[in-house]
């Protein structure tokens, strides 16, 4: 195997294509190979033992790519199994490979978008009943105030391409509603789950214009840089041809159509078997 491989970069199914797609267009030289394990999404209502275990084989499958790098670009995993593969299955397994989420990127920025303090959080309920967001926006942002609603409707909405449709609305304003009824003056939402990008439009409809709605990709890629510059152990062994690829564990073609939305160009998928 080449000693430089590409960056691995996981959803449950399309929301992590939305942070792929900023983490292409801010490290264009290197490579990235992209999994969606649609097979078994949505992940944001399984127990965090299920949510773990697929994560894990997910993570087990870019280390047999040769990934030394993976980013798990998905709330739930990240909220329910990143801390395990970190502080257990890497450790135990002796591999020089890193695992890293999209929490601990948002939330250490989150403070520093907020003017009033009052920060909204729009997830899966996996995500939010996790308290991950609420416990590192506090180590980070002692004085913010977190709001969280869970959305689990959102995903599958998203995922069966309803979301442009008129059913889709009275969700999104339930759960708009929901978070704002919280407090009147949150003045920042993260969006959350990186499938919600896809709804910006629909959401900039039920929030005012003075709340800003927060996408995570770019925060993300933004991380990704600063992470690689301070780890040059990592970052010498990820390669640089500009290449993509992208494997589903579900029907190809579903992934190339449904993935096209997501990443906002051609997506030419290939199946694994897990
Ligand atoms: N895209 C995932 C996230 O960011 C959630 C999707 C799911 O529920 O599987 O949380």
């Amino acid at each position: 195997m080449p000693s430089t491989q590409p960056i691995g970069v996981f959803d449950s199914g399309y929301g992590g294509l939305t942070v792929l797609k900023s983490l292409v267009e801010k490290l264009p030289a290197y490579d990235f190979i992209y999994l969606g394990d649609n097979a078994r999404a949505p992940y944001g209502n399984r127990s965090f033992e299920t949510v773990y275990q697929y994560t894990r084989e997910c993570v087990q499958w870019f280390f047999s790519k040769g990934c030394p790098l993976v980013i798990l670009a998905c709330n739930t995993s990240s909220a329910k199994a990143l801390r395990t593969i970190q502080q257990q299955d890497l450790v135990e397994s002796g591999t020089k490979n890193r695992v890293l989420g999209v929490i601990r990127p948002t939330t250490e920025m989150a403070g520093l978008l907020s003017k009033t303090g009052h920060v909204g959080i729009l997830a899966t309920s996996g995500t939010v009943y996790s308290g991950s967001y609420v416990l590192e926006i506090k180590k980070f942002f002692p004085d913010v105030r977190v709001f969280q609603q869970a959305c689990p409707l959102w995903v599958p909405l998203i995922e069966n391409n309803e979301h442009q449709g008129p059913g889709a609305d009275y969700f999104i304003k339930k759960y708009a509603d929901g978070l704002l009824s919280q407090s009147p003056e949150i003045d920042t939402v993260l969006l959350a789950c990186t499938h919600y990008p896809l709804l910006m439009d629909r959401l900039s409809l039920y929030f005012p214009a003075s709340i800003q709605l927060v996408a995570q990709g770019d925060i993300v890629a933004q991380s990704l840089v600063t992470y690689l510059k301070n780890h040059p152990e990592i970052e010498s062994r990820c390669s640089k041809r500009g290449q993509l690829s992208f494997y589903t564990t579900d029907d190809c073609a579903d992934f190339d159509l449904h993935g096209g939305y997501f990443y906002g160009a051609v997506v030419k998928s290939e199946r694994v078997f897990l």
